[in-house]
This record gives structure tokens, sequence and C-alpha cells, in this order.
């Protein structure tokens, strides 16, 4: 819990990252009330709160976002356009090139986050050149209706909680927005659970060393030493969780 703490209030940066990723609008204490304008990143240094009071704010503030309408997009055309993905993302053994890590599974990944992704690389605020060759030429309904195809295959939870982390500290700071509070958040977290270790482990080297920035993840990755992503890919990876998808659907 000091960890989160120390995290949240490691400077302005991390804090406004984590502010313009929620929006937080409104505080609350630890009986629920509302404080409009209390500001998050305080709460958390001045009163040090549990971790498990910064999961309820997380998830609080994503009640809000939750009710925002999503874009609807079409599955079955969805599918048509997702067909030459399972080249890559329908094998479950494919490799991404160099380095060598195993092409994330996409199944049952949140849908938000797969938007986000893809307009990611799209616009190059994320890096990838295979990805922004295929994604490159996307366009907002092509992208909206591979959300609605792949949401097809069922959304995975993250069914993660501080009492199953137990033993693994440095995890115990991602379970606000990776597990069960994670569901509602928009830009949602994506779903870790089920994900291949060695690509769960390249996301934070990247994260860490700044090759993959622009997100709240720089400010959570770079205290992990190497013991800890060990740690916690392992444990992330070895539960149910997103799958690949068949190549049939
Ligand atoms: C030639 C292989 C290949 C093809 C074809 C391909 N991808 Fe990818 N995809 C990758 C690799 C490799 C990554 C990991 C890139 C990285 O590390 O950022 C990736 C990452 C992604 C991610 C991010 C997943 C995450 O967990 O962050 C999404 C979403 C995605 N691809 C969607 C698609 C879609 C949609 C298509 C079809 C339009 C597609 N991909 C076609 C290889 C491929
Ligand atoms: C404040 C919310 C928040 C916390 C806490 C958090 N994350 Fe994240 N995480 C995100 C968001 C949002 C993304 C998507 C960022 C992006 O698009 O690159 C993400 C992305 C990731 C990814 C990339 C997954 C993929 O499919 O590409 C990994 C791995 C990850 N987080 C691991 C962790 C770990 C490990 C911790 C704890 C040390 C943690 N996160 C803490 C919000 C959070």
């Amino acid at each position: 819990m000091l960890a989160v703490c120390r995290i949240y209030g490691t400077g302005a940066r991390s804090a406004l990252e984590i502010e313009s990723i929620y929006h937080y609008h409104s505080g609350l204490n630890s009986t629920g009330r509302h404080h409009p304008g209390e500001p998050f990143v305080p709460l958390c240094k001045k009163e040090n709160r549990p971790m498990k009071v910064i999961a309820i704010l997380l998830l609080a503030s994503s009640v809000a976002f939750t009710q925002a309408a999503q874009a609807e997009g079409n599955a079955a055309d969805g599918a048509v356009i997702g067909y030459s993905c399972l080249g890559c993302h329908g094998i479950e053994s494919y490799h991404n090139a160099y380095p060598s890590y195993h092409v994330p599974r996409l199944g049952g990944q949140k849908r938000a986050y797969v938007e986000h992704a893809l307009r990611a690389y799209r616009d190059g605020s994320r890096k990838h050149p295979t990805m922004a060759a295929q994604g490159g030429s996307l366009s907002d309904s092509d992208i909206e209706n591979i959300g609605a195809w792949l949401e097809q295959f069922g959304t995975a939870t993250d069914a993660v909680t501080i009492e199953s982390v137990a033993g693994i500290d440095a995890a115990t700071a991602c379970v606000a927005c990776h597990g069960e509070a994670g569901i509602g958040v928009v830009p949602q977290p994506p779903t870790l659970s089920g994900q291949h270790q060695d690509y769960l482990k390249v996301a934070l080297q990247q994260y860490r060393e700044g090759s993959r920035s622009g997100t709240v993840m720089s400010a959570f990755a770079a205290t992990l030493t190497d013991e800890d992503i060990e740690a916690i890919t392992h444990y992330y990876a070895s539960r149910p969780g997103v799958f690949t998808p068949a190549t049939k659907n």
C-alpha cells in the first residue's frame, strides 16, 4: 500500500497522467461521501489510504465513464476486416520476429482497449512497424467494427484482488486498474490475465525504458525490478483470461 502511494505521489507528471486518464472530478472520503473538487493524489499522499480505498476511488471514477455511450460498430463487417488479422493473432504460436515474443492474444480483450490500441498504432503514438502497417489504414468505423467483432468472443475479466496477489508485493499496485475495478474503466486497462508471459514482459520493459510511452503505465512500470516483472507476468500469464481466437470465427 505504501508503494502505491509512493507511485501516485512521485510527482506532477504521474499525477497528471492518472488524472488525464480518469478525468477524476470528485473526491470520495473513506465513508464514500463526495467531496467534489478534492484532488485524488493529495488524498492518497496526505492520508496514506490503503490500497482498497484507491481501488474504490478508481471504481467510482469509472462508473461515470461506463455510462458514456460507446460507438456501436458492426461485428459482421469487423469479421471481414479481422480475417487477415488472424493470420498472426489467430495462431497460438505466432511470434514477433525481433525481439522474439508471442503476438498478443486478442480474444476476450476489452473492446475499448483494442480500439484505443489500434488508434495509437495508427497515429504513431504507439510504435510498432508491423502493427503500424496493419492498423495504419483502418478508418474509425473499421476500428469500431473490429472492436464489435472481437467483443463477440466474450470479454475476459481480470478477477484479480489484493488477496489473490498476496506474496507478490509489486502487483498490489496493479489491481486497482487491472483487477475487477478495471472492467468498467475507460479507456479500459487491458485484461492481463491469460496473456502470453513474454509479451507482458516486453510491454513492461518498454514502459519502464520509455519506448512505449504516453500512458499512465510509464509511472507504474518505472519502479519495477526485473524480479518484480518476472513474478507479476508469471502470475497473470498463468491465470485464465484472454485467449487466441479460433481462425474459423
Ligand atoms: C504480421 C502479424 C500481424 C498481423 C497480420 C496483425 N497483427 Fe496485431 N500485433 C502484431 C504484433 C507483433 C503485436 C505486438 C506489437 C507491440 O508490441 O506493440 C500486435 C499487437 C496488436 C494489438 C495490441 C494488443 C495489446 O494487447 O496491446 C492489437 C489490438 C492488434 N495487434 C490488432 C490487430 C488487428 C485488428 C489486425 C488486423 C487489422 C492485426 N492486429 C494484424 C502482429 C500482427
Ligand atoms: C492507474 C491505472 C493502472 C495501474 C495502476 C496499472 N496499469 Fe497497466 N495499464 C493501464 C492502462 C490504461 C494501460 C493501457 C496503456 C497503453 O495503451 O499503453 C495499461 C497497460 C498495461 C500493460 C500492457 C498490456 C498489453 O496488452 O499491451 C501491461 C503489461 C500492464 N499495464 C501491466 C501493469 C502492471 C504490472 C501494473 C502494476 C505494477 C499496472 N499495469 C498498473 C492502467 C494501469
